[in-house]
């Protein structure tokens, strides 16, 4: 092995290319492949901006092919040759320095490595196997591809929200357990045993005490962490960009964020976003989508046929109906082709919702298959078909039940039907505004008020009479921004009064020892001249996901969590040494 030296680049080895045609030059890089075919050895070198292709002639110089020979993959090299044009039959299409070659003067090997436990660029290897050995993984192109672009976007909004005249501010890593949001990740304390830090799960509250210390406008790009069990777009430490601002209103921050993320959508992929963002209830949403979040790429929205249907002798239908329920279905349009093994699927999938089952009408050649027929008559069959607007060729799926079921899997189905028929392209992107919340949700098994978003969120102005008489029914100034089916972003206007946080708390069951007990420090500061205020916290993973065309959070995050939370990688979580635990005075139940 040799050391750098005197050897410097000429260029990335992805950026040679014909205008270098007889240049001598140096390139340094990672072996990708080594190929022999009779006299001449092909080695491609790898860097982050792509491959080029070295040329060994044994005839020429047979010392420096032996020495090409014994190159193995994931070897560091330095080369210095000549850049040469490929014969017209040679020229590789999908290479984008394929037009050239080097034809190689000297090499040195600066670093090599052992059999790697896969091929750089191979994603047919297990997920576990790529995370154990990411520093592998990542130097695939997509990867450093998802990193660099996740760096313009951190880039962008840096310099938007500078511009706009927000600073950032950082919060702490180690702060305080508080109720009402996801599980917290605890770190005991040395120093006062029996006690523990906790690690933020937003900034949330201390945003806001910023905006009591005259901030104005603040921003940071802040790791936040939940003990939540995963998804393909969840992980447990995760980054927002989080926003707060004095003295505006709702509208003020969604056009702020639109400025954001359409300058972000400009400057990482060059695509311009429709401005301004569409907009839409929390109750249409639902109502037509069935989910908070809904993908409006496409059609097969949900229709309500209880009325046509009430009154009949199907006991799944009125007995939905009679409990409160709804009957609702979608039409899959041009599904009619799909096989009863398929629509089977379709049955299995809505019951992982919580759905008894689905009924379904099938429109093919003129004729009406249904699993209803029984139950309707031929003229209530096709006004319930007119009511989906059924054409042959379609598949009208129902569902009854009570409405959340309801709404919760057909929103689902609706996207398995799309992701089933191919109705959205990844580089299609439709953000939209979710606004109108409602400000609380009841829990059944609690028994108790939990906030739709935050116990920060102001109730909207005109029903605050509400909070006294039918909290259920009060809205929120909340807003979330959604993309293509993704919870992008979330915020609200929050409240600034100490006198609607107590009554906010009360509501959520809090006492008031209870409530200033986790919360004191908001509390307090709202005792001294609190502005009005508030905000958002953009996803900066799903974001970056989004702009990559990725499902997979974890291809837009150098160093994720895998599926339980652990990192094969660094080891973590991991066992500490008894040591460490009686100095935090620590110990274990036997048996754990
Ligand atoms: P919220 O909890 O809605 O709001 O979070 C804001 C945004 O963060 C992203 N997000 C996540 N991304 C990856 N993994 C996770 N586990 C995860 N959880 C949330 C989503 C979400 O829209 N303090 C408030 C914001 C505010 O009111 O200003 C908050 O944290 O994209
Ligand atoms: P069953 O009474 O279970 O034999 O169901 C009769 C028909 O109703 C079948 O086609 C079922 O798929 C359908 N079905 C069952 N449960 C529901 C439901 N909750 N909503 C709509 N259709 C259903």
């Amino acid at each position: 092995m040799e050391n750098l030296g005197n050897y410097r680049r000429t260029l990335y080895c992805g950026e040679f290319g014909q205008a270098e045609a007889g240049a001598q030059v140096t390139a340094l890089g990672w072996v990708n492949r080594v190929r022999r075919l009779g006299q001449l050895c092909f080695v491609t070198l790898r860097d982050h901006t792509g491959l080029v292709q070295i040329a060994f002639d044994e005839g020429v110089n047979a010392e420096l092919f032996a020495k090409a020979e014994t190159l193995k993959s994931e070897y560091i090299i330095a080369v210095v040759g000549k850049i040469a044009l490929r014969r017209e039959k040679d020229i590789n299409p999908d290479m984008a320095t394929g037009k050239i070659e080097i034809i190689a003067d000297k090499l040195s090997v600066l670093s090599t490595s052992i059999v790697p436990p896969f091929q750089v660029g191979d994603e047919n290897v297990s997920e576990n196997l790529r995370l154990k050995h990411r520093y592998l993984d990542l130097r695939r192109d997509t990867l450093q591809h998802n990193l660099r672009l996740r760096h313009t976007v951190t880039n962008t909004v840096r310099s938007v929200l500078s511009s706009e005249g927000f600073i950032e501010v950082e919060t702490p890593i180690l702060a305080n357990s508080s109720p009402e949001g996801a599980r917290d990740y605890l770190v005991p304390s040395r120093v006062h045993p029996g006690k523990f830090y906790a690690l933020p799960q937003s900034p949330q509250v201390l945003k806001q005490i910023l905006m009591v210390s005259g901030i104005d406008k603040y921003f940071q790009i802040a790791k936040c962490l939940r003990d939540e069990d995963l998804r393909a777009d969840r992980q447990p430490e995760f980054t927002q960009i989080d926003i707060e601002q004095s003295f505006i209103d709702q509208e003020d921050i969604l056009n702020l964020t639109e400025r954001l993320i359409s300058a972000v959508f400009k400057q990482a992929i060059g695509v311009e976003l429709p401005m301004p963002f569409a907009r839409m209830k929390y109750a249409e949403a639902i109502e037509r989508f069935g989910l908070d979040k809904p993908d409006v790429r496409f059609g097969l929205e949900l229709k309500d046929i209880s009325d046509i249907v009430s009154g009949s002798d199907f006991g799944v239908f009125q007995g939905a109906l009679d409990n409160g329920g709804s009957v609702r279905g979608i039409n899959a349009k041009g599904c009619a082709k799909y096989s009863r093994k398929q629509i089977d699927a379709l049955i299995e999938y809505v019951k992982t919702y919580k759905a008894k089952g689905l009924a379904w009408i099938q429109l093919v050649g003129g004729e009406i298959k249904t699993t209803i027929g029984k139950f309707f008559d031929d003229e209530k069959l096709a006004e319930i078909i007119a009511a989906f607007d059924g054409q042959d060729g379609d598949l009208i799926l129902i569902c009854a039940d009570a409405n959340d079921i309801v709404f919760d899997a057909l929103g689902n189905l609706r996207l398995e039907i799309a992701r089933r028929e191919e109705l959205t392209k990844t580089n299609d992107y439709a953000p939209l505004w979710v606004t109108d919340w409602p400000l609380f949700v009841w829990d059944e098994d609690d028994l108790r008020f939990y906030a739709v978003h935050h116990p920060f969120t102001a109730p909207k102005d005109e029903d605050l009479y509400l909070l006294e008489t039918n909290p259920i029914a009060a809205r929120s100034k909340q807003h979330d921004l959604v993309i293509n089916g993704y919870e992008a972003a979330g915020g609200s206007i929050r409240i600034h009064r100490e006198d609607m946080q107590q009554k906010m708390f009360e509501i959520l069951g809090f006492t008031m020892e209870e409530a200033y007990a986790n919360f004191s420090h908001l509390m307090d500061a709202f005792k001294y001249g609190a502005p009005p205020h508030g905000g958002i916290a953009i996803g900066l993973d799903r974001l970056v996901m989004l702009l990559c065309e990725t499902a997979n959070i974890r291809d837009v995050i150098a160093f994720p969590k895998q599926q339980d939370g652990s990192c094969p990688m660094m080891g973590a979580p991991n066992t500490v040494f008894d040591k460490q635990l009686e100095e935090l005075k620590i110990t274990f139940v036997k048996g754990e």
